[in-house]
């Protein structure tokens, strides 16, 4: 059943949220997430149904107490890249300092054929190469720089609700091609190895408009690190489609931006948001994150 379009819940008993954007994104405060008894882990599961990201300071917790505050929402899925050989559910993203990772990453953009659909920066959903690509990631800051290294979610709920009728109605329907092939994971990789990856991750063909499978609520499913091709299509028509739609996930509007502080943790749904980080620091970033199994895109 869909719900009517306003402003989201702030009162859930047990605590009161704080909006971080009238319609998306909210910080809890006030709640210490390895002291949550059932009805409260219940209510931060409706908060979050409602905002999509949400966002709690000053969390002194260890990487069990992540762990354990995660595995109320699902099951552990390990990154095939980012976790490959590695035993443990926490996954380190640890950059010393530099923006040259963005660099190397927009050189990877850009040596892009002009055939493919461009990566617009970082924007993704994570994996959704894969047929079951995870819902959603805990996120908490160990080390951060004195300033930068914010996070950017889209709520691609609102990005297909403000999209025109004929829009909506050519994409409703459709699928598109998500592919590892043009991700920064088989960059610098050769055509034969790229091959192989593409052998264990087929190129999978998603539903443009998503179903949340709790809320019942559209949002517009394509992200930039991923989609290969709009199905159906023309290369042109499907380029120019591509790039109107990616365009509208840049709209400030759509957005939320955080920014961390060491102990701070968000939990996002990756069925109805994607995400950002942005790359503009100097020092070492240090963030642990536990990712959650998803369903087949609907
Ligand atoms: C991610 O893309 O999952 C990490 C986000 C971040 O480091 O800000």
């Amino acid at each position: 059943m869909e719900k009517e379009v306003g402003p989201p819940n702030t009162d859930y008993d047990r605590f009161v949220v704080r909006p971080l954007t009238p319609l998306f994104g909210a910080e809890i405060s006030g709640l210490s997430v390895n002291e949550l008894d059932d009805e409260a882990i219940k209510r931060v599961h409706e908060a979050w149904m409602d905002w999509k990201v949400l966002v709690f300071r000053n969390q002194d917790i260890s990487s069990d107490d992540q762990l354990a505050f995660a595995l109320n929402f699902g099951e552990v899925d390990r990154h095939p890249y980012l976790d490959a050989g590695k035993s443990e559910d926490i996954s380190v993203l640890d950059n010393p300092g530099s923006p040259r990772f963005d660099r190397a990453y927009q050189a990877a953009v850009s040596a892009t054929s002009k055939r493919e659909l461009k990566a617009f920066g970082r924007w993704h959903t994570d994996a959704t190469f894969r047929e079951r690509p995870p819902y959603s990631s805990f996120l908490i800051a160990r080390i951060l720089p004195s300033v930068g290294g914010d996070t950017v979610w889209a709520d691609m709920e609102q990005v297909y609700e403000g999209l025109s009728a004929d829009i909506k109605s050519l994409i409703d329907g459709r699928t598109a091609t998500h592919s590892v092939r043009k991700s920064s994971f088989v960059h610098g990789m050769s055509p034969e190895e790229k091959e192989e990856e593409l052998k264990r991750f087929p190129p999978q063909h998603h539903p443009m408009v998503r179903t949340h499978p709790v809320t019942g609520r559209k949002s517009l499913y394509i992200n930039s690190a991923f989609v290969d091709r709009i199905d159906g299509l023309s290369e042109g028509e499907g380029r120019e489609l591509y790039r109107e739609l990616t365009c509208e996930v840049h709209r400030p509007e759509y957005q939320m931006r955080l920014r961390w502080e060491v102990g701070t943790l968000s939990m996002w749904d990756n069925r109805c948001a994607q995400h950002y980080p942005v790359y503009d620091y100097y020092e070492r970033r240090r963030m642990e994150r536990v990712t959650l199994a998803g369903d087949r895109p609907s």
